[in-house]
């Protein structure tokens, strides 16, 4: 596996493979790689014929109150699991790389950016689009893969590449889950024995929902049932949001809303803090099925 650092390098890289046609496969990371991550990968290793995958912990979406210097780290343990899964390259520029003195540009996809998570963390979603829309033009991927978790940023993604022109394919693959439902996360590591026990309530509430809305119980009791057996569960210190969401707009649905809608999916998310950990996850429920 090859490792560039520099933007003129990756850059010279990209050039010479669009000159032998090679579809570049993409996937973006923060790095401490995970089951959901290398999952992205092998999708990408399957459908393309060069595979890149960034490592770079992107400061501007950390909030200053937020964990970007304690984010976990592990450079060796990731490049062992890049180079077992065939990744052919590597993309590990530094901080002034990427944000050299005096870096004045940021992308804003508006609206989406507010809603869910960015109303908790005020300028995360500008940092992502800003850091994907500058990644997406050094690397020129055909296809970029993300994973569902993060829906919110999924949506934002896709908003971006439409608005922006972008000539790339996003694949959103599943959330990758332990073996009790828990989606798959790098801030699983800041949870102690008892958190993380605590924590595969979020996974057993959202089924519950699941099986709400499809038998057709209105969504406001919906929202109502997930704030409060999160809200009442153990060692869960705050319950950011709890309810249920159209795909696109990202506004929460009501009954009504939803049949105005004509909807043929909801999605069921959720944002909680447990001891030092803030965790989402989601459902999307297909109402067509
Ligand atoms: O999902 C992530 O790990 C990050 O938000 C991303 C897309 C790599 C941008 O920094």
């Amino acid at each position: 596996m090859e490792v560039i650092r520099s933007i003129r390098a990756m850059q010279e890289t990209v050039r010479n493979l669009k000159e032998r046609a090679v579809t570049i496969g993409f996937v973006p990371t923060m790095g401490a790689l995970h089951e959901g991550h290398l999952s992205l990968i092998r999708r990408c290793r399957e459908e393309n014929s060069f595979v890149v995958v960034s490592i770079f912990v992107n400061p501007i979406q950390f909030g200053p109150s937020e964990d970007f210097q304690s984010y976990p780290r592990d450079l060796e343990g990731d490049m062992e699991k890049l180079s077992a899964l065939g990744v052919d390259l590597l993309f590990f520029p530094d901080l002034k790389e990427i944000y050299p003195d005096g870096y004045s540009t940021y992308v804003v996809v508006e609206g989406l950016s507010d809603k869910m998570c960015g109303a908790f963390r005020p300028g995360h979603f500008r940092g992502v689009a800003t850091v994907v829309a500058k990644l997406f033009n050094i690397v020129k991927p055909d296809r970029a893969y993300f994973g569902q978790k993060d829906y919110q940023q999924t949506v934002i993604i896709k908003k971006l590449v439409e608005d922006l022109n972008f000539d790339i394919e996003i694949v959103v693959c599943p959330t990758v889950r332990e073996s009790d439902g828990l989606a798959m996360s790098s801030r699983n590591l800041y949870l102690n024995a008892d958190e993380r026990k605590a924590a595969s309530s979020i996974y057993r509430v959202l089924k519950k929902a699941e099986e709400m809305v499809r038998s057709g119980e209105a969504l406001e009791r919906v929202k109502e049932y997930m704030e409060n057996a999160l809200s009442t569960g153990p060692l869960i210190r705050e319950v950011q949001y709890a309810s249920v969401y159209h795909p696109e707009t990202l506004d929460e649905l009501t009954s009504e809303s939803l049949k105005r809608s004509g909807c043929r999916e909801v999605v069921l998310a959720v944002a909680l803090v447990i001891g030092n950990a803030r965790l989402i996850d989601n459902i999307v429920v297909d109402l067509t099925k």
